[in-house]
């Protein structure tokens, strides 16, 4: 029936009442909405997707793009599980006009996506390369042509090789520098239409695996001193980036970062474990949203960095705490569980069992609650008015059934349980003003390859073909009735 309905869906592409799913009417569904029920989410909270520039568009030799770090990575023997690349990924590049009608297909208002430094800038620096941009005038005409507001990260990891090359990426602060002027260049051609961008995708992953753990390009593992002035590094990029937005970008054009902020969890819902949690949540994120938020490096922080805390001046940690319009936050696990302790630090990070459930990537522990707490303690500690949770989603095994389609109950499974979460946040009055899902569609997950699929969306890659799974469904009435459903 999915199948045949699904077809129905395609040839119609905004009548998803085709695939028959929903138990309301659209009349009953429009009232619920208008009405905002309690037990739903705000009015105008804005539901999107979300996606990233290499891990889709393809076409890396086309219209004068420079080699990114990434290309260098990927090209690599031994460093992605599956021996792919993202040469042609979902060629996004060429095919985005039937991209952005599977985003307004789902009936989604909002749309992530990152820019491609390396289009823009060929080598990091110096001459822009006008075909580069081009292509992002076409998406946000594109975008906005179909009812879809365009919000565009400026770093999603696809650092210029030349800036690698020149400079060792991020170990300098010449490639914060950079970036700024790239930041810049950017809101002062683009901010017409994009009014809202984020600065640097999950610095701490870009840290900890492209130069700790050497397992994201460009593969280092720096001894500890290095790493953290790596780290500051990126955070000095952030502020001056969000600085150059601000003073090239439009008038209205907003500006913050998109974190994977370190998400802790009371591990049983007292004061004592709350308070606890909070303390945990400032001190584990203290080299990115702490210091962006504060402007100082905590204690704590300082003190078990010692002699390997990173060099800066004061100037430098006023850049980092530029201010900012809004947080956005990638969550997708809860790091730690939390106590309150009777020691130094006043908490405690509790063991995972090894029976804790996970989806089908083995680091994507299953803990709905993170999408509770986390924005909820951004708000409380930082006084932070506006929250965007600018990724969430699921990895699934996504076998076909007998009759072809993809039922993929397990991620609808997690995005219920997570969206119900941030529910009550938002009822409670956690200022969360949007929602982008991961992803719109399966796509190259990095070191994974095309082996781990996120989308709500399958892509078959050998013939481009996207086919909409079970979880569209899903995510379409959700959004439709302003609840979860
Ligand atoms: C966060 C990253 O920003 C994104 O690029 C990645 O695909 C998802 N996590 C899933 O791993």
């Amino acid at each position: 029936m999915f199948n045949r309905l699904s077809r129905r869906h395609f040839a119609r592409i905004a009548g998803w009442s085709a695939l028959g799913l929903s138990t309301i009417s659209a009349e009953s569904a429009q009232a619920d909405s208008r009405r905002s029920l309690p037990s739903g989410f705000p009015r105008n909270f804005l539901w999107g997707t979300a996606t990233s520039a290499y891990q889709i568009e393809g076409a890396v030799n086309e219209d004068g793009r420079g080699p990114s770090i990434w290309d260098r990575f990927a090209h690599t023997d031994g460093k992605i599980g599956d021996h792919s690349t993202a040469d042609v990924a979902n060629d996004h590049y060429h095919r985005y006009k039937e991209d952005v009608q599977l985003i307004k297909a789902l009936g989604a208002k909002a749309y992530r996506f990152s820019i491609a430094w390396p289009r823009v800038f060929p080598e990091g620096t110096g001459s822009p390369n006008p075909k580069g941009l081009d292509f992002y005038d076409r998406l946000l005409d594109e975008l906005l042509a179909n009812g879809i507001e365009p919000f565009a990260t400026l770093y999603h990891w696809d650092l210029p090789q030349a800036l690698q090359d020149r400079f060792g990426g991020w170990m300098s602060r010449d490639t914060s520098k950079a970036f700024a002027d790239y930041a810049g260049y950017v809101a002062a051609h683009l901010s017409d239409r994009v009014k809202k961008i984020f600065t640097i995708n999950e610095c701490h992953r870009l840290v900890y695996s492209g130069y700790g753990a050497g397992i994201d390009a460009p593969g280092l593992s720096l001894p500890p001193q290095e790493l953290n002035q790596v780290m500051h590094h990126v955070a000095l990029g952030h502020g001056l980036a969000a600085q150059a937005v601000r003073a090239h970008g439009r008038t209205g054009t907003r500006v913050g970062p998109a974190e994977n902020l370190v998400v802790c969890i009371p591990a049983i819902e007292t004061p004592a474990n709350i308070r606890a949690t909070e303390i945990a949540t400032r001190e584990l994120n203290a080299g990115y949203l702490t210091v962006i938020l504060e402007g100082k490096y905590t204690d704590g922080f300082l003190a078990y960095a010692g002699k390997n805390a990173p060099k800066y001046t004061a100037e430098d940690l006023k850049v980092i705490s530029s201010p900012i319009d809004f947080v956005g936050l990638n969550i997708y696990l809860p790091h730690h569980y939390v106590v309150a302790a009777d020691n130094k630090s006043g908490f405690s990070l509790l063991p995972f069992p090894s029976t804790f459930p996970h989806m089908e990537s083995d680091w994507l522990k299953i803990g709905p609650e993170a999408m509770y707490w986390a924005p909820r303690q951004v708000a409380k500690l930082w006084n932070v008015k506006s929250i965007y949770i600018t990724e969430n989603g699921a990895s699934a095994s996504d076998q076909p059934a007998a009759d072809g389609n993809i039922y993929d109950l397990d991620r609808i499974m997690y995005l219920r349980n997570y969206l119900t979460q941030l529910q009550r946040a938002t009822s409670e009055g956690v200022p969360v003003r949007g929602y982008f899902l991961w992803s719109l569609m399966d796509n190259f997950e990095w070191t994974d390859g095309f082996e781990k699929r996120f989308g709500l969306y399958r892509v078959d890659f050998k013939t481009q073909r996207r086919t909409p799974k079970l979880s569209a469904s899903f995510y379409r009435e959700v959004i439709e009735r302003n609840k979860v459903v």
